[in-house]
C-alpha cells in the first residue's frame, strides 16, 4: 500500500496538527483517506498507517474494526448498502429490506454481487429513526424504504444514476430546508 502523493502529503499535514509523540490521534483521518483512496481498507493500509503513526499494527486494527465506516473487505463498485437493522428500523421493515439486497446482491453480507457492482452490510443505528426502515448508500440516507423502492434504487443505481436521497416516500420528518 501506498498514499498516493497528494494524499501523502496530506496525510503528513494531518500528522503535523499533533504534538511529537501524539501522532497516533492522527490516525482515524489517514484511515479514512485511505479507504476513499482505494475504496476499503487492505491489510497493508492499516499496516501502513500504523508505521507512519509510530503504532502498533494491533492498535491501528482496533480502531479500524470498531467503527463500521471502515471496510475491511471490497465494496461494490457502485455501491455499498448499508441497511440500518437496529429497533426502530427493524420493527419498521429492515428485515425484508435485507432479504432484498441477499436476493439482488448476496445471499451473505460483506459479499460483492457478481458483477462487483455492489455488496451490502447490515449495521447499527444511522440517527434517522424517524424515516424508519432506512439505509445509507454512499455517503446519502434514503429512508422510508420499502422493499420496492430498495429494489427500484438499485436498479437506478446500476444504470448509473444517483437517485435523490432522502424519504423515498414523500414524506419529511420536517420541512425540508
Ligand atoms: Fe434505524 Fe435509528 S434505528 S436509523
Amino acid at each position: 500500500f501506498a498514499f498516493t502523493p497528494a494524499n501523502q502529503q496530506w496525510a503528513a499535514g494531518q500528522i503535523s496538527k499533533y504534538p511529537e509523540g501524539r501522532q497516533a490521534s492522527a490516525i482515524i483521518p489517514l484511515l479514512w483517506r485511505a479507504q476513499e483512496q482505494d475504496g476499503w481498507l487492505t491489510r497493508p493500509a492499516i499496516e501502513h498507517i500504523a508505521d507512519m503513526l509510530g503504532m502498533a499494527y494491533i492498535r491501528a486494527l482496533e480502531v479500524a474494526t470498531f467503527y463500521f465506516m471502515f471496510q475491511l473487505q471490497p465494496v461494490g463498485k457502485i455501491a455499498n448498502i448499508q441497511i440500518c437493522g437496529t429497533t426502530s428500523c427493524m420493527i419498521c421493515g429492515a428485515e425484508d429490506l435485507i432479504a432484498v439486497c441477499k436476493e439482488l446482491i448476496a445471499p451473505k453480507a460483506h459479499t460483492l454481487s457478481a458483477d462487483g457492482n455492489f455488496s451490502w452490510e447490515e449495521v447499527e443505528c444511522l440517527g434517522a429513526c424517524t424515516n424508519a426502515p432506512m439505509a445509507q448508500i454512499g455517503k446519502d440516507y434514503y429512508e422510508d424504504l420499502t422493499p420496492d423502492t430498495l429494489r427500484d434504487l438499485i436498479a437506478r443505481f446500476a444504470k448509473g444514476e444517483v437517485p435523490v436521497p432522502g424519504p423515498q416516500n414523500g414524506r419529511y420528518a420536517s420541512e425540508p430546508l
